[in-house]
């Protein structure tokens, strides 16, 4: 087996994982993520296929990336997703493969993925109210996400809740969200609003902010304890003593957990993007379809790993295009 030498990046940051967004459709219109009529989605011929994906991700591996995680849109919206994880968890390399999905279109491949060994299934549920559920995602399926969760719990796949935790909307779910560890051993973690609504109107100021967050569960729970945080986490973690699971607050507007970032993304379209706040540093679909090597493929891939801004601002700051328009569909999160 060839010995796969680390990879890291200008500001010394290992990169060992890669948030591959397979598509940019979804079931779903949640307010954060995209307008009400949806967004212009891609023609198929614009994503990346299977057989692209999957040379990717050779290409990838053998640079030293062992975690990827599939993100959307929607994954499961693609059609034979089961295909292409089938060939990912195969790929030498490899280490643990991850899903962050609605949990809509999940349930019937539950089983199969617990076979092929998926390290873990990120749900995004941002609410435990049918009503309220319907006003975020603009949908009525709060159902099927729910017997998602119900079947992962009872499959033993390690499940992490993600809720954005939004003004007026959301904020009353916090604590019953929390109760939710009470009895199971899962993660919900909170997340700050980020401006990729795909219409890049966003309030001045953020106010459920990660801070305000933690407070108002310490609050409510005034033994709350500070857990040790995974190397490279966006989560910070804590727990109420006694309870299964655990509880995170993402930080993923204020940004404090760059100077750790082990993460690259490609969107749906086949963009790089070296930070979530840059616009995309190297279109790898183009260059793939422009016929080159893998040899050169790796080679353009470690200039811009090695011209990573040093964080979410610099990134921003860096961006051709000033305001951030992108829907979190094509970016995957
Ligand atoms: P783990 O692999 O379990 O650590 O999951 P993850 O947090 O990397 O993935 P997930 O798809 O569940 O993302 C949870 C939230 O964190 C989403 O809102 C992401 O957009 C946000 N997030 C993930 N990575 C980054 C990042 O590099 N920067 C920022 N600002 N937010 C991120
Ligand atoms: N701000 C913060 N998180 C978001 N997500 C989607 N859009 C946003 C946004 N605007 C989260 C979803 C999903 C994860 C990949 O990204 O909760 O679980
Ligand atoms: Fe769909 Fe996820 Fe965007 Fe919601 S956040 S509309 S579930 S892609």
């Amino acid at each position: 087996m060839e010995i796969v030498k680390a990879l890291y990046d200008n500001h010394n940051r290992p990169i060992n994982y890669l948030r591959l967004a397979v598509t940019d459709r979804c079931n779903l219109r949640c307010f954060y993520c995209m307008p009400e009529e949806g967004i212009h989605y891609l023609p198929k011929k614009e994503l990346l296929t299977f057989e692209e994906i999957e040379r990717l991700i050779r290409i990838v591996a053998s640079l030293g990336i062992s975690k990827i995680r599939l993100t959307g849109g929607e994954p499961f919206v693609r059609t034979d997703l089961m295909q292409l994880i089938r060939k990912i968890v195969a790929t030498e390399g490899i280490k643990s493969l991850h899903l962050t999905t609605n949990g809509i279109l999940t349930v019937p491949h539950i089983t199969e993925l617990k076979e092929l060994g998926i390290a873990s299934i990120n749900l995004s549920l941002d609410t435990l109210d049918r009503e309220r559920f319907k006003i975020i995602t603009r949908r009525d399926e709060f159902d099927a996400t729910w017997q998602t969760l119900q079947q992962l719990i009872a499959s033993k796949i390690p499940v992490k809740i993600n809720a954005v935790v939004m003004e007026g909307k959301n904020t009353d779910d916090l604590i019953p969200m929390v109760e939710l560890t009470r009895h199971h051993p899962i993660s919900v973690r909170f997340i700050e609003e980020m401006p990729f609504n795909g219409e890049g109107n966003h309030y001045p100021q953020l106010t459920w902010t990660y801070k305000k967050i933690l407070s108002w569960i310490q609050q409510h729970y005034p033994n709350l304890e500070k857990m040790k945080d995974e190397p490279h986490t966006t989560s910070y973690s804590y727990k109420v003593p006694g309870f299964q699971g655990d509880v995170g607050v993402i930080a993923a507007f204020s940004r404090t957990f760059c100077g750790t970032c082990n993460r690259i993304r490609v969107t749906a379209q086949g963009v790089l993007k070296t930070c979530l706040y840059d616009d995309g540093v190297l279109n790898i679909k183009e260059l793939m379809r422009s016929g080159v090597s893998d040899e050169a493929i790796k080679f353009e891939l470690q200039k811009a790993f090695a011209a990573r801004p040093k964080d979410g601002f610099e990134a921003e700051l860096q961006r051709k295009n000033k305001s951030v328009h992108e829907s979190m569909s094509t970016i995957g999160g």
